[in-house]
């Protein structure tokens, strides 16, 4: 975020947002965490106080000069998208293509289309050209209440193409108002090059990238694909063993498209999140639970490949395990711009409820991305990272389709 967008912290508060019904997403109360007749005051880019309008010190509110009458609309905290891939070059509009003619997602994979296809388009992309592709992807999201959004890098797959978009990311995040996490994703799949030797692949991700990235702080995270058509839960668990090595914290594509038990493994080393999981074994839900590790659904890659096995849900509610719903934004297998559609699409085809669907992308993706501490919901000392909404009921976000309703937004205290 550029230094001009600081509100100066020369009053106690420098903004406060009073009549909001206000659902601050805290759990374990009301449902969403809801306060009517809320407001939330800011003091810089911190939440300094929440409770009702008629409780408002007084004295704090005549000195503040930013106020916001929200008039009874909702307020939510800023959404979380927390796993995209929303740098890359091309598309692959052919791709959809082909797939209604009959073809599969491993088919075209396996005959040298698919993510690879993308890897030829952002290896041949400058930096510029890729930041001008990428730049109106985040203004989408933002334009919908998006105040943090993560994003992978795993389309260049040299160690010179993985820095590039990196670095594309960390631009995006120097000159734009909204908080970026970049995750590592050098095992994304088998490039060319390295076709027929994915372990001799490995070896350049374990001993060269992962240490280029760690070295230059590049990255927040180190993520990879766990699938047939990608790498085996032992090259994944080499690639663990080297993020360690550089204290980064992991997560993982695991079960999307088949059981290899990736999810199980990536937990009990700790990981942030197992995501996408439709083929996630009921039963192993509970090593996950014990970890810790949150669960990231994608509903958008679920429709675009019409997958029918869904997610174990209702395991993941019994053992409490924080479900967040992400858009995985990328050329391929979610071509989407909406995180409010992911809302309406896990609710609709995952029966999440709209309660655990905004969960999904405010409290629970702040766990998701470790920033919990952070973000992810409306409490005092937290980020001031809010969005107010033109509809009333909080389940109206995930209600409608195709519209939104985006009215403010605040971004770690400055209006956006
Ligand atoms: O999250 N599953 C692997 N990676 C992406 C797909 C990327 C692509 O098809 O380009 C995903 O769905
Ligand atoms: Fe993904």
């Amino acid at each position: 975020m550029s230094e001009n967008l600081i509100p100066p912290n020369d009053s106690p508060w420098n903004t406060v947002w009073t009549n909001a019904r206000l659902a601050t997403m805290v759990g374990d109360g009301e449902p969403f965490g809801l306060i009517e007749d809320a407001a939330i005051a800011v003091t810089g880019r911190t939440i300094a106080w929440v409770g009702k309008t008629a409780d408002l010190p007084a004295e704090g509110l005549a000195e503040c000069s930013n106020r916001y009458d929200c008039g009874g609309r909702l307020v939510t905290p800023g959404l979380i998208d927390c796993h995209t891939h929303i740098v890359y070059g091309g598309h692959r509009a052919r791709e959809f293509e082909q797939r209604l003619h009959g073809a599969s997602y491993e088919e075209i994979s396996n005959a040298g289309g698919g993510i690879v296809s993308t890897v030829r388009d952002t290896r041949s992309a400058s930096f510029d050209r890729l930041y001008a592709q990428s730049l109106p992807r985040l203004q989408t999201m933002m334009d919908e209440g998006v105040t943090t959004i993560e994003i992978k890098s795993g389309y260049g797959l040299t160690v010179d193409d993985e820095i590039k978009m990196l670095k594309v990311a960390k631009a995006l995040h120097a000159s734009n108002p909204v908080e970026i996490t970049t995750t590592f994703l050098g095992a994304h799949s088998i490039p060319p090059e390295f076709s027929g030797n994915s372990d001799g692949y490995i070896d350049l991700v374990c001993d060269e990238m992962i240490p280029a990235v760690a070295e230059q702080k590049l990255a927040d995270a180190v993520d990879a694909f766990c699938e047939t058509i990608a790498f085996s839960p032992q090259q994944v668990a080499r690639v663990f063993d080297a993020a360690a090595d550089y204290n980064l914290p992991i997560k993982l594509h695991a079960e999307q498209l088949s059981d290899l038990k990736g999810a199980v493994m990536a937990a009990r080393r700790g990981a942030l999140s197992v995501d996408h999981i439709e083929y996630l074994h009921a039963d192993d839900v509970a090593v996950v639970a014990e970890n810790g590790t949150a669960a990231v659904l994608l509903p958008g890659a679920y429709y675009c490949l019409r997958e029918t096995q869904l997610p174990p849900i209702d395991a993941l509610r019994k053992h409490r395990v924080p479900i967040a719903v992400a858009s995985d934004s990328n050329p391929g297998s979610s071509p989407v711009g909406s995180l409010l559609l992911m809302l309406n699409m896990a609710c609709t085809l995952f029966r999440l409820t709209p309660e655990e669907a905004l969960a999904g992308v405010t409290r629970n993706a702040a766990l998701a991305l470790g920033m919990d501490q952070e973000t992810g919901t409306v409490e005092v000392g937290k980020d001031a990272d809010l969005v107010a909404w033109n509809v009333g009921e909080p389940a109206e976000l995930s209600y409608r389709i195709g519209s939104n309703p985006s009215e403010k937004v605040l971004y770690k205290g400055a209006v956006r």
